[in-house]
């Protein structure tokens, strides 16, 4: 899974050091490449020859160690694809968003331009420390940092609280999505635009009150991500909050959605449209929370929202474009009625009254279907691998088109 991935764990010196051992071992059994730097306090926690023979590397902790022309710093930051600095202490964290470089590995980081995920595990006093907090706020500047927080529980220095370092699965786990979510070198997208609508939009009916749908915005998410692993230039319009590499536009109505997919527009190659966006909004939408009368009905009335999709697709040019298709019945009977009514150039339908799939869930099952009425079905799996399976089978119909134009 990690073949051919180069991962550079940093040691500092805590007392969850040693189960770094067991997370080198992880990357390991999944074929990365792994190197270790430790700080020199580190080794009282753990030894240079565990972390050797678990690594099946040399281990760096002086900074003037110099092997080759390059200044060891430089060296090992240029040959990782990320770094894991695992337990990363108060003082390490700190010295990190001050600048400082007093060994090799506040060296290394700092001249890392690649992301990094830090796990911090401390006392749990340190941890609610207000410095160290306003530290873990600074690290989050950095766009390339994530953090894996600590967890609550027993602690080696006998105490109860945060500050335990977090599971060993999870830093793992993070370490495979940050991964992923670095844009391949030679991705098959390198070159192209790709817009994707996320989330449910949500019409105002007062300040207080909404109207709006159970999508979570994970399947635009994905196909954002994706696309982004394979090199393209992403722009996510979405309605949830989204920390991302890549360009993320956040829209709440309708109203919005449609300007923000214009504007992106013209210089699209690729358009997947996720969202489920509101058919209608509310007329007069009041300036105040509406008061509760003696009435036992109130009237709403509703007005058509603009058709994104189906407008996108009657002015496009030499843009792909893909819609959605959520139903609870008929499912591609509805579809193929909709792609004809729509002017897509794709549809992906799926099947929202299923609670294993579509709205919310982590899952999906879809059936992709062209102009002519070709229907491929993707089974079901995680919506990260429905975005792959889509895109591909998008591009591999269109790609040359795209390339050639
Ligand atoms: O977000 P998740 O929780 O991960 O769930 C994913 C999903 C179920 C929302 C997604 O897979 C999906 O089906 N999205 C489309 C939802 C939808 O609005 O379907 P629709 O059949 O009502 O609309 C068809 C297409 O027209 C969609 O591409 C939609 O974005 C677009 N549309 C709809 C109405 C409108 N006024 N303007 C539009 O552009």
């Amino acid at each position: 899974m990690l073949s051919g991935k180069n991962i550079l764990i940093g040691i500092t010196a805590g007392i969850a050091a040693y189960k770094s051992c067991e997370l080198i071992r992880m990357f390991k059994r999944q074929n990365a490449n792994v190197r270790v730097i430790c700080t020199p306090n580190a080794l009282n926690f753990v030894t240079k020859l565990t972390l050797q023979n678990l690594s099946q590397n040399e281990i760096g902790i002086e900074e003037f160690d110099v092997k080759d022309f390059k200044p060891e710093h430089i060296s090992y930051a240029d040959e990782a694809d990320i770094m894991v600095i695992c337990p990363a202490t108060a003082n390490t964290i700190g010295k990190v968003v001050n600048g400082i470089c007093d060994n090799l590995l506040t060296s290394v980081i700092s001249a890392f331009a690649k992301p990094i995920v830090f796990a911090p595990a401390m006392n749990t006093n340190m941890w609610n420390n207000v410095f160290v907090q306003e530290n873990i706020q600074k690290l989050l500047k950095n766009p390339m940092y994530s953090i894996v927080e600590p967890d609550s529980g027993y602690l080696a220095c006998g105490t109860e609280g945060k500050g335990r370092l977090a599971s060993l699965d999870k830093i793992y786990q993070t370490t495979v999505e940050v991964l992923n979510s670095i844009p391949k070198k030679n991705g098959f997208l390198q070159g192209k635009k790709i817009v994707v609508t996320a989330g449910g939009t949500v019409e105002d009916i007062d300040p207080v009150r909404y109207i709006s749908n159970y999508s979570s915005g994970k399947m635009g998410l994905a196909l954002a991500d994706y696309c982004n692993a394979q090199g393209a230039d992403v722009v996510l319009i979405t309605t949830k909050d989204i920390d991302a590499t890549y360009k993320v536009v956040k829209v709440k109505s309708a109203l919005d959605m449609l300007n923000a997919v214009n504007d992106e527009f013209e210089s699209a190659d690729y358009i997947f449209m996720a969202a489920a966006v509101a058919d209608f909004r509310v007329k007069n939408t009041a300036g105040q929370k509406i008061k509760k009368t003696n009435d036992d009905e109130i009237t709403l009335t509703l007005v058509k929202n603009p058709d994104i999709l189906k407008d996108i697709s009657s002015r496009k040019t030499h843009q792909i474009i893909v819609g959605f298709c959520a139903e609870s019945e008929n499912l591609l009977e509805y579809a193929k009625d909709k792609i004809k009514r729509k002017g897509c150039d794709f549809l992906v339908a799926n099947d929202i009254s299923r609670k294993d799939i579509g709205f919310s869930s982590d899952y999906n099952e879809v059936y992709l279907i062209n102009k002519n009425l070709d229907t491929v079905k993707i089974d079901r799996q995680e919506k990260s691998k429905i975005a792959s399976k889509i895109v591909e089978e998008v591009y591999a119909k269109t790609g040359c088109l795209q390339t050639c134009r």
